[in-house]
């Protein structure tokens, strides 16, 4: 056998969403596809906004030499200012040109942090559920992820993080709005972690940085607010993308910021750009940084991703499903009506319901409903929710 031991372990153990996009492929082709209803993918399905279009062809038709060249592995620095300018009008802090780095989607941009900051057996610590790719990525750079509980409604659990975190603790990662929950870290919660931050790195005589993971900062209803990490701690880092506000995570194209008063950050930001180069990525892709430095701020219609939240909640709660409503990001996390997840996902599975469960994140007991599909699989899934609910009922 070729493939490494560990690739084999990990296609194995793997993705369940991934498990979930084959068993989805294979009920469509029995089925067809109008009649599975596949919740199983965060592809967001609102469509980029028209400005989207009208910039990316004037940047394709733009003269600019050197156009498709090579580039400095940070990326162009009319991009790098553009950004840099916009964070500092949306949260206030003085940041530059050089405290950014444009990077191959929020994914890249993790990468690019952990190589640069973890040494064999440093440990990331992440509050549960989280995105499960955060795993992987920490592996790739000789990494450990452990986890902490969240709280019942998935806010952050302070004194369990604080317990968390040990001498081998590097990187804390927060993900707000959260991938699966849709839950936001309110400002207290995140001034509190960086008061433990602060303690814990004194008492362990080494820096722990906080990486805040935010490619959902833009998607969130009711107007609610979404504290910015550089407002509390200054050994803080930004990995985000234009995947989900723009709807474009094909083009893979996002940033690292970092806090101007982070120890060491012209160290840092050297090492941020060379992890680019070396990890293969060279620099984030030409052309969509181009079209980014005019979308600043820009955003998909969040109204359309609100009426399916509220529809799916609607119909769900009235099915007698257990459940938050979360504030941002475009998923649900309800609670598993039999203990076993994975069974109750298998129950969904035939009603041709495709979700995710929450083993799969570190959040056993519940399952994950990716809704940013169109509203007809809403409304024609829901009987099918109603159905698996009475079946576990019954069962239990
Ligand atoms: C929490 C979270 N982080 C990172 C990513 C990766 O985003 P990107 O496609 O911009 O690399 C995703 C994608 O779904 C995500 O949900």
């Amino acid at each position: 056998m070729s493939v490494s031991g560990k690739m084999l372990q990990f296609m194995e153990s793997g993705s369940w969403i991934r498990k979930m996009f084959e068993e989805g492929a294979r009920l469509k082709q029995i089925h067809g596809i109008e009649n599975v209803f596949d919740f199983s993918l965060g592809n967001p399905n609102v469509p980029p906004p028209d400005i989207v279009q009208e910039k990316l062809l004037q940047v394709v038709q733009e003269a600019v030499p050197g156009k498709h060249g090579y580039m400095p592995n940070a990326g162009l620095s009319e991009t790098r200012s553009a950004v840099a300018a916009y964070l500092c009008r949306q949260h206030r802090v003085s940041l530059a040109a050089g405290n950014i780095v444009a990077t191959c989607g929020a994914a890249g941009g993790l990468n690019i942090i952990f190589k640069s900051l973890l040494d064999p057996g440093d440990e990331v610590l992440v509050p549960a559920p989280y995105f499960v790719e955060y795993g992987f990525y920490a592996d790739n750079h000789g990494g450990i992820l452990k986890t902490a509980p969240t709280k019942e409604d998935f806010t952050l659990d302070l004194h369990a993080m604080e317990n968390a975190v040990g001498p081998r603790t590097k990187i804390v990662l927060i993900n707000s709005p959260n991938n699966p929950t849709g839950q936001i870290y309110s400002a207290d919660s995140l001034m509190a972690l960086g008061e433990i931050l602060t303690r814990k790195s004194s008492q362990y005589g080494r820096t722990i940085y906080l990486v805040s993971d935010e490619p959902y900062r833009k998607i969130v209803f009711d107007r609610s607010p979404v504290p910015c990490v550089f407002s509390h701690y200054p050994n803080s880092l930004i990995a985000t993308s234009y995947s989900k506000d723009l709807s474009l995570p094909g083009e893979r194209i996002g940033f690292v910021a970092v806090h101007p008063e982070a120890e060491d950050v012209q160290s840092l930001m050297g090492a941020l750009a060379l992890a680019n180069r070396i990890l293969g990525f060279v620099n984030a892709p030409g052309l969509m940084q181009r079209l980014i430095i005019g979308l600043q701020g820009i955003c998909v219609d969040v109204e359309i991703y609100r009426r399916k939240r509220d529809r799916l909640v609607a119909g769900l709660k009235e099915a007698g499903y257990d459940l938050i409503v979360p504030p941002g990001a475009f998923y649900l996390f309800p609670k598993s009506p039999i203990p076993d997840d994975v069974q109750f996902v298998r129950i969904l599975l035939e009603e041709l319901i495709l979700v995710v469960p929450g083993s799969g994140f570190g959040g056993p007991g519940h399952f994950r409903i990716a809704y940013c599909v169109d509203d007809g699989t809403i409304e024609r899934a829901l009987p099918g929710f109603r159905r698996a609910m009475n079946r576990a009922k019954a069962a239990g």
